[in-house]
């Protein structure tokens, strides 16, 4: 069974973002790592990234209707959207929620996640690390 791994929006223009933060990391980087960490580990996934709240939303659709397993980053959306919170509540099968940064060290507002209480549990704060310990995480849920 593949591994839905869902990026939210800004992801995909980390190289632009904070350095102190997120370090040198490209997203293509954070895609080559987490491509890699799968095949040692042996898992399939399939990695996408959106910056529209409508698409991931339909995403996590699909995943819930062929009862795929999730690793979302929902990055802003994490803080007030309750629409992927309602989707991600409809999946089957295990969700992680995942952020290269911890968000309780950072500004206030970033401390509420809306999405934390429906997913089996949340990585922070590990930086692409955070993705393979959801991966490990994963296939322990899986198994
Ligand atoms: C993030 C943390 C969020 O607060 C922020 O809005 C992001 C990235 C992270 O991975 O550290 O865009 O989800």
């Amino acid at each position: 069974m593949k591994i839905m791994i869902l990026n939210g929006p800004n992801l995909a223009r980390l190289d632009l973002r904070d350095k102190d933060i997120y370090g040198n990391l490209s997203y293509e980087d954070l895609r080559k790592f987490i491509v890699d960490k799968a095949i040692a580990l042996e898992l399939e996934v399939d990695i996408r990234q959106s910056d529209s709240e409508s698409e991931i939303v339909s995403w996590i659709h699909e995943a819930a209707d062929n009862k795929m397993p999730m690793i979302i980053n929902p990055a802003a959306f994490t803080h007030y959207s309750y629409a992927i919170r309602d989707a991600v509540s409809m999946l089957k099968a295990p969700a992680i929620e995942v952020h290269l940064s911890n968000p309780l060290s950072r500004e206030e507002f970033r401390h509420t996640s809306v999405v934390s209480g429906v997913v089996q549990g949340t990585i922070a704060g590990f930086g692409a690390e955070s993705y393979e310990l959801a991966l490990v995480a994963m296939q322990k849920l899986m198994n």
